[in-house]
């Protein structure tokens, strides 16, 4: 049977659309399936390239003109029915109303979504599991592995918990495992060095995960470093269309697992310097650099805050500097550290020939501000506060995902540019 695909981000099915078009793999029409867009496929294998390359989307097989029969074992309601009737529970279908449909593949980890009403974490299904013990509740995960995602090679179950907003980490504290370990007993997941300055026992002790989006291999481990498949539409962004990558530098703030720095380093940087002060994302972004083949001397890892990159920068630039592009990647603002970012651009100046490079601002912005232009306007008044020996033109704003009703996460890019060189005071 073959797959479609059912996407809630409805700015991603152009794109898809385009995709799945060029490789004559697209079936008309796009329809409505609930909250979902529906984008139908020929692809039947489970490992197809255009599958593997973006998870944006959940999948499902379908039959010629009719979705999936809900009883049918490939999927995972009719599963799930034909697994409880099998044991004689009696409220299966209490149970089903609350089954959690959407869910992410992130090799080798299957990872439910969590909302009030569909969950594992559902009083229903808590009381359930209670009820039948371990055995069954294992079983139950290792059958759904081997009949619904047959091929997929998937070993671990979780539930996926939001983020914890005030953890300027992003680190996923509230991911919930239903089968298989995500990290090894014996670490103390609640020890401070575990997070602070792991050990290469405590990295191998851990599951990483894997996924490959526009074609780059991502690591990251799910119990430590969070994954945003959200940004896929920005990554693509970095990959098509940013003027000038290839043969010049970039500073990456608040690097994470490498999201954009890979994308960077795709598009043929020459050197990218990243800040991260979460080792786990740091550990995970190697991983990314090993697995895409990119040469580590190429990418400049400081396990530190972004506050330390003009010293940083000023210390390792042996050769000429050629910052083009600086990064600043943090939600809800990364306000903080725009000062930075310009102190790195006046350091550049007064070394280097190159007189242009684009900030890459990513917020949260609600969508009055969006639609009125004041974000850009109160954008580039900020950077003139700041500094007012440079000029600042925004180029393009980009609504990258909604974050929240009527809120979009963004990225506004601005060109920074020297008025004039001899009116610069160099930096000591
Ligand atoms: C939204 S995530 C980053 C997304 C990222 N581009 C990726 O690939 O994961 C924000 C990251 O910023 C890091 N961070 C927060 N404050 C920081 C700071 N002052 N300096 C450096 N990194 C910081 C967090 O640890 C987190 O990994």
């Amino acid at each position: 049977m073959p797959y479609e695909l059912l996407l809630t981000d409805s700015t991603l099915i152009k794109d898809i659309k385009l995709e799945l078009e060029s490789e004559k793999k697209f079936v008309k029409p796009i329809y409505q399936d609930g909250r979902y867009k529906v984008i139908r496929t020929t692809i039947t294998e489970d490992d197809h390239p255009l599958l593997a390359k973006q998870k944006s989307y959940l999948l499902r097989k379908y039959t010629a003109g009719r979705l999936c029969d809900k009883n049918d074992e490939n999927n995972i309601v009719g599963f799930t029915r034909s697994f409880l009737k099998a044991r004689n529970v009696a409220n299966f279908e209490e149970l089903i109303s609350h089954l959690p449909i959407r869910y992410t593949v992130y090799t080798p980890l299957l990872l439910f979504n969590n909302s009030k009403e569909k969950s594992f974490n559902h009083i229903k299904w808590r009381e359930f599991f209670q009820l039948v013990g371990l055995p069954v509740k294992d079983e139950y995960c290792k059958q759904m592995l081997s009949k619904v995602f047959v091929k997929l090679k998937l070993t671990h179950v979780a539930i996926n918990m939001p983020i914890i907003e005030a953890d300027v980490m992003r680190r996923p504290f509230n991911i919930y495992p239903l089968y298989g370990e995500l990290v090894s007993p014996a670490l103390d997941v609640r020890a401070e060095e575990l997070w602070d300055s792991p050990t290469e026992t405590d990295f191998q002790s851990t599951l990483w995960c894997h996924t490959i989006q526009n074609g780059i291999h991502q690591y990251w481990a799910p119990m430590f470093t969070m994954f945003s498949r959200g940004n896929i539409k920005e990554k693509k962004r970095i990959l098509d269309k940013f003027q000038d990558i290839e043969g010049n530098d970039v500073v990456d703030m608040y690097a994470g697992i490498g999201y954009f720095t890979l994308c960077y380093l795709k598009r043929n940087a020459r050197k990218v310097y990243c800040f991260e002060i979460n080792p786990w994302s740091v550990e995970a972004l190697r991983k990314g650099l090993d697995a895409n083949a990119i040469d580590p001397q190429r990418c400049k890892i400081y396990n530190e805050s972004n506050e330390n990159c003009t010293a940083r920068i000023r210390e390792a630039v042996t050769r000429k500097m050629r910052i083009r592009h600086i990064n600043l990647g943090l939600l809800p603002t990364s306000k903080p550290s725009w000062p930075l970012a310009l102190e790195v651009i006046r350091l550049q100046y007064s070394t280097s020939s190159m007189n242009i490079v684009s900030l890459h601002i990513h917020e949260n912005v609600h969508i009055i501000h969006l639609q009125d232009d004041s974000f850009i306007t109160k954008t580039l008044n900020a950077l003139k506060a700041i500094d007012k020996d440079m000029c600042y033109e925004a180029k393009h704003l980009e609504r990258i995902k909604t974050f929240a009703p009527d809120i979009w996460h963004i990225c506004l890019d601005v060109d920074v540019k020297c008025l004039e060189l001899s009116s610069l005071v160099p930096l000591t």
